[in-house]
This record gives structure tokens, C-alpha cells and sequence, in this order.
């Protein structure tokens, strides 16, 4: 995608409404098939049927899929998506076996033009985590168990 096209999805009207959780985790997957598989990555989708989210689905897609795209870049095999709930929380999980956020980039990860040695235009998270706020959600990175990256949308009694 091109910077102004990247800017431009950031500020186009918000139009929140129900969305099923699986067929958004699934629209992600199929539409990044073809990118994991040029790449060697398995794709695996965890979650349960009748799960909803109120936001913006337009939105969360390009969000998602701005997650996968940076999973299977740093991958080294396989990316999960997966929808967790605890209690009133729903937890959408984008999480890669890469190495992980380098520590040195882990505390402003977020911030636009913010990008590792082999990043693009490090714009893709500031995004991400501007549709996830405008969405009333949070978003979290850490290292997982595994070494890879673990990015957490978090709603709260949302939908
Ligand atoms: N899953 C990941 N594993 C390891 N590092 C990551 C991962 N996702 C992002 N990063 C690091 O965070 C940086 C910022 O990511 P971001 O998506 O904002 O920008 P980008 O991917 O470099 O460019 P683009 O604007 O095309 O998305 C990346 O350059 C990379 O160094
Ligand atoms: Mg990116």
C-alpha cells in the first residue's frame, strides 16, 4: 500500500456495527492465504462460532490484515488468530514463532514511522492502533513463550 493511501484509511468515517468474529478471522485468513504461502507460513485461525465485536469492520479488517502481514514477515513458520473471551473481555490475538519485537522498539512500537531494519514505512501499527481506540479496544504487544510477537486487541464488554 501506498503512504497516502495508508493516511488516507486512517481518517475515513467511522462506521461501527456488529460484527461476527469468525467470519472477520476468516475474511483475514483467506485474503492472506496467498501471502503465507509465497512466505511458507502456516495460518491458523482459533475461534469459536457466534462471537461478535461492535466496530468497524472495514476497519478491523485492514487492521487484522496489517497484523498477518507483519506475522508472516517475521514468521518463522506459522501466524495464529485466535478470539479469546474472559468473562465481559474479548481478546483478539495475532501472534507469529518469529523473534520477536526487538526491545529496543517495544516501548513506542506504535508510533508512526517507528519501524525495525527491515521495516517498510512503519505505519502499519500506528494504524492498527488508531482503528482499535476509535473501535473503544486496546492494543498490546509482548514477546510470547515462543519468542515471537503477541499482539492483543482487547474490548471490554464491547458488543
Ligand atoms: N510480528 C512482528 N515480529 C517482529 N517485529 C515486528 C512484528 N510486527 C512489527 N514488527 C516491527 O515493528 C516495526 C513497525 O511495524 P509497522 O507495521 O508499524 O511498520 P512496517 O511493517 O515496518 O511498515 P508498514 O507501514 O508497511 O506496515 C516493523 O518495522 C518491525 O520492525
Ligand atoms: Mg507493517
Amino acid at each position: 500500500m501506498i503512504l497516502l493511501a495508508k493516511l488516507d484509511s486512517e481518517q475515513a468515517a467511522y462506521d461501527p456495527e456488529q460484527i461476527d468474529a469468525s467470519e472477520l478471522v476468516q475474511q483475514v485468513a483467506d485474503r492472506m492465504l496467498p501471502f503465507a504461502s509465497e512466505n511458507n507460513v502456516k495460518l491458523k485461525v482459533d475461534i469459536a462460532e457466534g462471537m461478535t465485536i461492535y466496530a468497524d469492520g472495514e476497519k478491523m479488517l485492514r487492521a487484522l490484515l496489517n497484523l498477518v502481514v507483519n506475522g508472516i514477515r517475521h514468521a518463522a513458520s506459522v501466524v495464529e488468530i485466535s478470539f479469546v473471551t474472559r468473562g465481559r473481555q474479548k481478546l483478539l490475538i495475532v501472534e507469529d514463532d518469529g523473534d520477536g519485537i526487538p526491545p529496543d522498539l517495544m516501548d513506542n512500537i506504535f508510533h508512526r514511522f517507528v519501524k525495525g531494519k527491515q521495516g517498510d514505512t512503519g505505519l502499519g501499527l500506528a494504524i492498527v492502533r488508531a482503528i482499535v481506540e476509535q473501535s473503544g479496544g486496546k492494543i498490546t504487544v509482548e514477546n510470547a513463550e515462543t519468542g515471537g510477537a503477541r499482539f492483543i486487541i482487547l474490548f471490554e464488554g464491547n458488543g
